[in-house]
Order: structure tokens, then sequence, then C-alpha cells
């Protein structure tokens, strides 16, 4: 089966090909970081004008890089939610009209599926069971996944997502959107230890998380600094300095929480997925426990750490294959809970 993947959640529009037979055929991102940098995070109409300006020639480049055609495709896979609304519509509508007009199957996938699924784009990709840690801007999970579409959340962040934190850091260090590149890039001039930050939730029972009031941290820290120094602004070293603290802080806490879930399970696989997987301190940490604990640990490769197509085309591609497909409507769902997945679903 070959199946177009249609990614619109927020500020990336991806486009893939992918097919069970043969693998990832063609990909193809549009990134819309240089339309939002000035207002410092995304502007949602922004965000959906631009995809609709760059869904169609993605497509046609797609389809030409991965060799195929409307007679070639199968099934059209778009994201269905949770994501900004507008956003959402674009690609819903795009891909529902596609499929309508090339009389094929579609169906809707849920964003966070796509990112839990994408480590198994690559070669290596471990079956299931294993334990997922979802870390993007909007969700930090952690996921029992007996099957692929049998997901059990076993905690999450109970305010803000990890990404989230690293946006919002990024803002009081002054650095620009998206903060978690620039974040962690600032961090690797830290003086490893100036400031410790607390690892939230790490001392009770559970596999809960909280970012907030790390974040409160940061900005206690960067104020009492400022007062300290009497300037306006933070000299470059002492915000390196804060970005390393913030860093280091909320990669321990995934680790710890991370080895709970697997303990708890006595399960020994780890997939982490989402944008701050694409964190080189987060996988460096990861890598020592896995060899200390004895667990194997699983990544996406970076370009699909982040959004895409492709994950959304692999996703879309299991659930055709064992025969669930959306209707024609355009329906969206832009606050989606991940555990209601399988009862959303109409199989047809
Ligand atoms: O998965 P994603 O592209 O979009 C969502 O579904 O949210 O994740 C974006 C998030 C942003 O908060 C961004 O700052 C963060 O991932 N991020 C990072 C890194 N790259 C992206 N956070 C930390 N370190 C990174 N290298
Ligand atoms: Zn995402």
């Amino acid at each position: 089966m070959r199946v177009l993947g249609i990614e619109t959640s927020c500020d990336e529009t991806g486009v893939a090909v992918y097919d069970s037979e043969h693998g990832l055929l063609a990909h193809a991102l549009h990134s819309q970081v240089d339309l939002h940098v000035d207002f410092g995070g995304v502007v949602p109409e922004l965000a959906s004008r631009d995809h609709v300006r760059k869904l169609l020639p993605l497509v046609k480049k797609v389809l030409a890089d991965g060799n195929s055609d409307q007679k070639s495709i199968n099934g059209i896979a778009f994201t269905q939610g949770p994501g900004l609304a507008g956003a959402l519509m674009v690609g819903a509508a795009f891909a529902q009209s596609l499929a309508f007009g090339w009389n094929c199957k579609s169906i809707g996938v849920h964003h966070m599926e796509g990112h839990l699924l994408a480590p198994m784009l690559e070669e290596n990709a471990p079956s299931p069971p294993f334990i997922a840690l979802l870390v993007s801007g909007g969700h930090t999970q952690l996921v029992q996944v007996l099957d692929v579409g049998d997901y059990e959340i076993l905690g999450e962040s109970l305010d803000d997502a990890a990404g989230e934190a690293f946006d919002k850091v990024a803002k009081m260090l002054g650095l620009p959107y998206p903060g978690g590149p620039a974040v962690a890039a600032l961090a690797e001039q830290g003086v490893p230890g100036h400031y410790d930050f607390p690892r939230p939730m790490v001392n009770r029972p559970g596999l809960d998380f909280s970012f907030s009031g790390l974040k409160t941290y940061v900005l206690n820290t960067v104020q009492t600094e400022l007062e300290a120094t009497k300037e306006d602004t933070l000299s470059e070293q002492t915000k390196a300095n804060i970005a390393l603290a913030f860093q280091t802080a909320v990669v321990d806490t995934l680790r710890i929480k991370c080895l709970r879930a697997l303990k708890q399970t006595g399960l020994n696989t780890l997939l982490l997925s989402g944008g701050v997987s694409a964190n080189r301190a987060l996988r460096h940490v990861m890598a020592a426990s896995a060899e200390r604990e004895h667990y194997q640990v699983y990544y996406p490769r970076h370009e699909f750490c982040t959004d895409n197509g492709a994950m959304i085309a692999y996703a879309g591609c299991i659930r055709l294959l064992r025969g669930e497909s959306s209707d024609m409507s355009f329906s969206v769902k832009p606050r989606w809970p991940m555990h209601t997945l399988a009862a959303n679903r109409s199989a047809s």
C-alpha cells in the first residue's frame, strides 16, 4: 500500500509518500519559522494561509521525487488533530478533496501517534511492546505501547509540556523562537554546576511531570541576577549558565521518569520522539542511562523528531492496512486526547 501523508497541525507543512513494501519514498518539509519569528511565536492565521500556499507545490514535488502519481497512491493520510484548528482544516480539506478526486481512501491521523511511530521509520526499529516518551511543544507523555494502536498513558505533564518550557525559557533569556534549539545551543557555552535547578516531581511517586515550577525558578533566577548586577540585561555567560542548568534539570527529570516507567512495566525498550527528542544533551544522557541500566533506546532521525509528513504517512498506512478509514467530512479535532484514539475511529 502506498500512502500520501500530509501534516499541517502547526507551523510546518510536511508531505511524504510511504510505501508498505518499499518504505519511505520521498518527503518534503516547509518550515514557517521565518514567517513567525518577528512575533516570537506561531500566529495561527498566518500559519493557515502559508499551508494553503505550500501544500500543492510540496505534494507535486513529493510525488515526482517518489516516482508516484494518482494511480499508484492507495490512500491519503492527514493530521486530524490535535493542533491549530485553522491549520488542521487546511490539511484536512486538501486531503479529503484529493481523496475524493482520486477516488481513494483517506485517514485522519492523531498527530501524537505520528510522533510516537516516527522511530519505526528507521531501519533498526523495534517492535512493541515498548515505552514511548513523547516530548513536543504541546505534549509530554509516557505511553506504554503494547501494539500499534494499543496505548496506555502512564504519565503526562500536569501543566507545561517540556518543549513549551524550553520556548518560554528562551523568551526569558531573550532568545528567538523556536526556543528549544536556541536554548540548547546557548547551553553549550554554559559552565556545568554553576546553578543547580530543581528536578520537578522526581521525589513523588508516579510518572506525571510538571515543568511550570521550573520555569518560575528560571524567572526568579533571572530577576535575582539582574538585581545583583544592577544591569538591564544578563551577561551572555550568565544566560548560558541558566540555559544549561534549565536543560540539565529537564533532561534529568525525563531520564528519571523514563527509567521509572521501564521498571514499573518490566519493559526494556524505550522510544523517544517529538521535537525535544532532537535535543543532543537528552540523547547523550539517555544513551549513558541505557547502557548503565541495560535497556535499549531509539529515536527518529533528526528531521523526523519535529513535525513532518513522513510520520503521518506511516501512521496512516498502518491504520489503512488494518481496514480503517475516515468518512469524507472535513472534521478536525484541535483537542484530541490520545487515550480516546481507538474510540474515535470509524472503520469502514
Ligand atoms: O514535535 P514538535 O515539532 O511540534 C509539536 O508537536 O509541538 O515540537 C516542537 C517543540 C518546540 O517546543 C521546540 O522548542 C522543541 O520541540 N525543540 C527542542 C529542540 N528542537 C525542538 N527542544 C529542545 N532541544 C531541541 N534541540
Ligand atoms: Zn509535533
